[in-house]
């Protein structure tokens, strides 16, 4: 049997175990996953001990993401791109290597679970913390017609915008990493270059909350920390389209303070968390495994109790 874990700080509240349990009943794989209050001093000390364990691979949560990060040489392209890492995965020998799976699991709630296209579509990202980071570049690489960051202080969503062009233009962390799956293919189709033309065509930009006056979008995104206080960042009230969706990446039993603001404002769907976080679950075991778990179940019975 194989050692997983998520480790935080506080982690009580955490819904991987599950998550991953249904994974492991579902697919059959030989795993137990479990869970470790970090050490707020010593998150390195942490690592190490459940690697020598025979530890194989750690889903890491608040508030060691950015810690990870700075703790592995080893970092997809995904993990570089967010700053940040919530998958550790241990390899053979005992290298360690850290991926980031949360743009993945918003993209694949929106566009598989929820039937989003995003091309195409003008995008609102509000906030420019360390969610809204962590979702960036596969926003980006969804290829919508405008992704615009807005955050209560604007100097640090027009930073994240200008790193976001500066990194697109230069090629650096934002080269698509074929997965396992879609290596021999990718050898032979591509020459690793990215898809300029098709990221040229997405207009990114950063503002403060006040300069969305005017402007409206078909999807609005809250990577804000504002729910957790009960509130909802102070957005136009008419800045949806009249088919537009909310998103809130926060998930709660019941329906979260954005939502209710989609609600109120004609959202044509408002979507709270749940699907995301179980879908960078998937991706994690995914990386973990080479199996990838069905998440509809998984949604329904967290969602139900
Ligand atoms: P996280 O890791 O969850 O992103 P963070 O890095 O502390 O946490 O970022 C919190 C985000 O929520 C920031 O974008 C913050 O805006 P500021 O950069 O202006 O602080 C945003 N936020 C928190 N409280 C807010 C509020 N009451 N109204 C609007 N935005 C808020």
């Amino acid at each position: 049997t194989d050692r997983y874990a998520v480790i935080g700080h506080p982690i009580e509240h955490s819904k991987s175990p599950q998550i991953h349990a249904a994974f492991a009943a579902q697919t059959g794989e030989p795993l137990e996953y479990g869970r470790i209050l970090g050490n707020l001093n010593d998150f390195a000390g942490d690592v190490r001990r459940f690697v020598a364990e025979g530890g194989r691979g750690l889903n890491v949560t608040v508030p060691f993401k950015t810690e990870a990060f700075e703790l592995l040489e080893d970092l997809s392209a995904h993990a570089r791109a967010a700053g940040a890492v919530n998958t550790l995965i241990v390899r053979d020998g005992g290298l360690l290597r850290g991926d980031n799976t949360d743009g993945i699991g918003l993209i694949r709630d929106l566009t598989v679970n929820h039937s989003f296209a995003l091309a195409g579509r003008r995008v609102l990202l509000l906030g420019a913390g360390g969610a809204a980071r962590g979702v960036l570049r596969p926003l980006l690489e969804a290829e919508p017609a405008a992704l615009v960051i807005a955050n209560r202080t604007a100097a640090k969503a027009e930073a994240l915008a200008s790193e976001l062009a500066t990194a697109t233009t230069h090629h650096s962390a934002f080269r698509r990493q074929p997965d396992p799956a879609s290596q021999a293919q990718a050898d032979s189709t591509t020459t690793g270059q990215p898809n300029t033309a098709a990221r040229a065509a997405t207009d990114v930009s950063g503002c403060g909350l006040e300069a969305l006056a005017g402007q409206r979008f078909d999807l609005i995104i809250n990577a804000t920390s504002t729910g957790l206080e009960g509130g909802v960042p102070a957005i136009p009230d008419d800045c949806l389209t009249d088919s537009g969706w909310v998103y809130d990446m926060l998930y709660a039993d019941e329906p979260t303070p954005f939502c209710r603001w989609g609600q109120r404002h004609g959202a044509a769907q408002a979507l709270d968390g749940l699907g995301m976080l179980v879908e960078q679950a998937a991706e994690s075991f995914w990386l973990w495994r080479g199996v990838r778990p069905q998440t509809a179940p998984v949604i329904e019975s967290l969602r139900g109790a």
